[in-house]
């Protein structure tokens, strides 16, 4: 509507021509034209595009027009609107009948436990409910933890235009590297790790006058933490409000854990779900997704369908396949919006999901496990299971990591069929057998805590005083063997001495909100002097591994361009400093990105995690100093903290773990692949046809020795058969 517009006007025999003058096109041009019209959207806290329209078109009509009165008005009048619409949806949420109820318990208890099915209004009704009701009064904030960045973030964007305020002012969230919070904040989501940070600062949690750790049938690590810690502070804080909510029924449990604190349970609206198995196992369970997905699409009535995958990769392979099969269709077929929605999925893609179908159109959302019971989807009426997850395994005995795609549990496998009949009856296509739902699914998947790598959260307990681990509350304990672990890499990597006790270095590493391992390379490039290229480094790492991309049809192109930062054979981790410090030169370039094939996207956050990393280092009173030229000391800042994780060239071209009988591959992806160096260290494994390592650099073998004297000795330099255990492993 608006190009026609702006053509009827740029026409010269138009009779209007004279009147709009020409910067009043301009000005509109500039509002209208070049954004797209989700960003106006925020500008302007419009809800609905259509309303854009509706302005554009007063504003093409405009002869009498004044701009900026009638773009006021007409926001005034959208707004005032809008909230009476989200109020009238607010009021139809399962929650809102027992609104007072619900204010009278949280009024006579300190704790409470809720329990009420996704979509129920749990997560944005109550702190609002509590807000109206003056738990805000006395200047304090009401927190909401979220197992998930996305979920976080998307929560606090949809309660703050319920609210009709700006994101970030009365309501914001806070995730890592990234607070969107302000003086005026109130109501703050944040993800569970972020609260865990915050005690480090705020031991009572003195600004928050309610915690509500929300999604807690999770059972992240960090809420399991969470759990004692907020256990503990209500007993010393009998003002502070406690609320633990979970969609699923088994509440019993978190609230044998609180001391009996009263359930208060929120009655869902469920329709029935008919349940299909496949007849036989699937060989490509991807396959027989987008098969299914189709076969929705072309024979089943309107409404959305759901697709549970287990990654970004995945979901972005189903993506491609999805629209190319919908092109070869071709009109036959009515339209099918694809919307994926993963953790690092970008923010402004994210709101994509929750925009209403248009008529005669289908939505399909390809989702993570975030769609299980962390994000409510409107309109949903399919749901598609392949039966897996991505789910993080940690082997005690070798401290390694790893992600593995993995069975769901038949709770998950509920949960996810659920998702389809919230506003009416739904169907759920298992990608498996009845059999094997029966036979082969868990019925609960473990909670985290027991299945990862500890040495963060001990950290974090170390420094807030916390010296007996073993006896910790813990909802379900850690295996002993993994809390050792944590406690030796720790010991080894100096955080803690000898008994037990945390260190200068363990006190400054535990600043940054960062893997211990990764902190420690900072710590230790103080030593080297050259914070300022070790920084730059973490923050790319911390991006993770969407700095290149790789379009089908210019893989060779691109190739060439990633090699490019690696000549010399510098290993990863260098050429990513290359790749940052080439940015920077080119002035932060969009089209420098384009032209090296990487996403200019990744390298803003990494640009704004460095920044945030070379605040913590003022903080911990390490100065920035660059020695860009002298690859040997960044190697060895990377290997004070990843001397664990080093591998050694084996006769026959794998490589075995200097410390165990691992054997592991060069990622095909890495600079070093073909290279194959005597001995290097590795940034993470991931296991997926082989265990490969990811992001590799060169060492030399004398290093360890010299770095790690306690962790490595001469034997082990020497060949790398030892599997001797690392001193001081009787800390715990
Ligand atoms: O936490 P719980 O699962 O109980 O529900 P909720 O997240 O508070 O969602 C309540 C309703 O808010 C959902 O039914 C959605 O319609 C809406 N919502 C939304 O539109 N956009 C979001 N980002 C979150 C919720
Ligand atoms: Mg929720």
């Amino acid at each position: 509507r608006f190009s026609v517009a702006m053509q009827r006007y740029s026409d010269p025999n138009a009779e209007k021509e004279e009147v709009w003058e020409e910067h009043q096109i301009r000005k509109a041009t500039l509002k209208f034209g070049s954004k797209d019209k989700r960003q106006v959207c925020d500008d302007y806290q419009f809800v609905f595009e259509d309303q854009i329209d509706f302005i554009k078109a007063a504003v093409m009509d405009g002869d009498k027009f004044d701009y900026e009165e009638e773009l006021a008005l007409e926001k005034s009048k959208a707004k005032s609107s809008v909230l009476e619409a989200l109020h009238e949806e607010r009021k139809k949420l399962p929650i809102y009948p027992f609104r007072d109820e619900f204010l009278k318990a949280v009024h006579d208890h300190q704790v409470l436990v809720i329990v009420g099915e996704t979509g129920s209004g749990k997560t944005t009704q109550i702190p609002q409910y509590l807000h109206e009701a003056g738990y805000t009064k006395n200047g304090r904030m009401i927190a909401c933890t979220q197992p998930r960045r996305v979920a976080a973030m998307s929560v606090a964007a949809r309660v703050s235009q319920e609210m009709g305020v700006k994101l970030g002012h009365e309501v914001g969230y806070s995730i890592r590297f990234e607070d969107c919070t302000s003086e005026k904040t109130v109501l703050k989501y944040m993800t569970d790790g972020m609260l865990l940070r915050e005690f480090l600062a705020q031991p009572e949690l003195e600004s928050y006058s309610v915690v509500m750790v929300d999604e807690a049938h999770e059972r992240t690590l960090s809420t399991d933490i969470l759990f004692g810690l907020v256990k503990d502070v209500a007993r010393a804080r009998p003002d502070l409000k406690l609320l633990i909510s979970s969609a699923t029924l088994d509440a019993e449990k978190f609230s044998n854990y609180f001391d009996c604190a009263p359930i208060f349970k929120i009655p869902g609206r469920r329709y029935p779900v008919e349940i299909h198995f496949t007849k036989a196992p699937e060989a490509d369970y991807l396959d027989a997704a987008i098969v299914t997905t189709l076969q929705i699409h072309a024979t089943q009535p309107p409404g959305d369908i759901l697709v549970f995958l287990t990654g970004q990769e995945e979901i972005e392979t189903t993506e491609e396949i999805l629209k190319q099969r919908m092109r070869g269709l071709g009109t036959k077929i009515a339209e099918l919006i694809i919307c994926p929605i993963y953790a690092n999925l970008p923010t402004e893609l994210q709101a994509k999901i929750f925009e209403p179908t248009p008529e005669g159109a289908r939505k399909v959302i390809l989702a993570t496990n975030i769609a299980e019971t962390s994000l409510t989807i409107d309109g949903i009426k399919y749901v598609i299971d392949p039966g897996f997850s991505k789910m993080k395994c940690y082997n005690p005995r070798t401290g390694m990591e790893s992600l593995l795609v993995t069975p769901i549990s038949k709770a998950s496998a509920m949960q996810r069929a659920g998702r389809s009949g919230r506003t009416g009856p739904g169907k759920c296509f298992r990608l498996y057998t009845a059999y094997s739902f029966q036979n082969d699914l868990d019925d609960n998947t473990p909670p985290e805590i027991q299945r990862t790598n500890l040495a963060n959260v001990v950290l974090t307990l170390k420094c807030l005083g916390i010296e007996d681990l073993i006896n910790f509350e813990f909802m379900d304990p850690p295996p002993i063997d993994a809390i050792k672990k944590a406690l030796e890499l720790l010991y080894a990597l100096s955080a803690l001495n000898v008994g037990g006790k945390l260190t200068k270095v363990g006190r400054r590493m535990a600043e940054f909100p960062l893997d211990p391992m990764l902190s420690k390379m900072i710590v230790a490039s103080e030593k080297y002097k050259c914070s300022d290229e070790v920084i730059s480094i973490a923050a790319m790492l911390s991006v993770g591994n969407s700095i290149f991309y790789r379009p089908k049809d210019k893989q060779v192109h691109a190739d060439n361009a990633r090699m490019n930062f690696h000549t010399g054979n510098i290993g990863d981790h260098i050429a990513h400093l290359k790749v940052y410090n080439s940015w920077k030169e080119n002035n932060y370039s969009t089209q420098w990105c384009y032209e090296n094939y990487i996403q200019v996207r990744s390298m803003k956050h990494a640009r704004d995690i460095r920044d945030q990393l070379a605040g913590l280092l003022e903080r911990v009173e390490i100065e920035l100093t660059s020695n860009s030229n002298d690859f040997d000391a960044i190697k060895k800042s990377i290997t004070s903290g990843y001397f664990p994780h080093s591998a050694r060239l084996q006769k026959n071209g794998t490589y075995r773990m200097v410390k165990h009988q691992q054997t592991v591959h060069i990622h095909p992806s890495s600079g070093l692949a073909e290279i194959l160096p005597r001995c290097v260290l590795y940034h993470e494994l991931v296991l997926t046809s082989k265990e490969y390592m990811r992001q590799v650099t060169e060492i030399k073998p004398q290093w360890l020795l010299e770095i790690a004297p306690h962790f490595y000795d001469l034997k082990d330099v020497e060949n790398s058969s030892s599997n001797k255990m690392p001193r001081g492993h009787g800390l715990a």
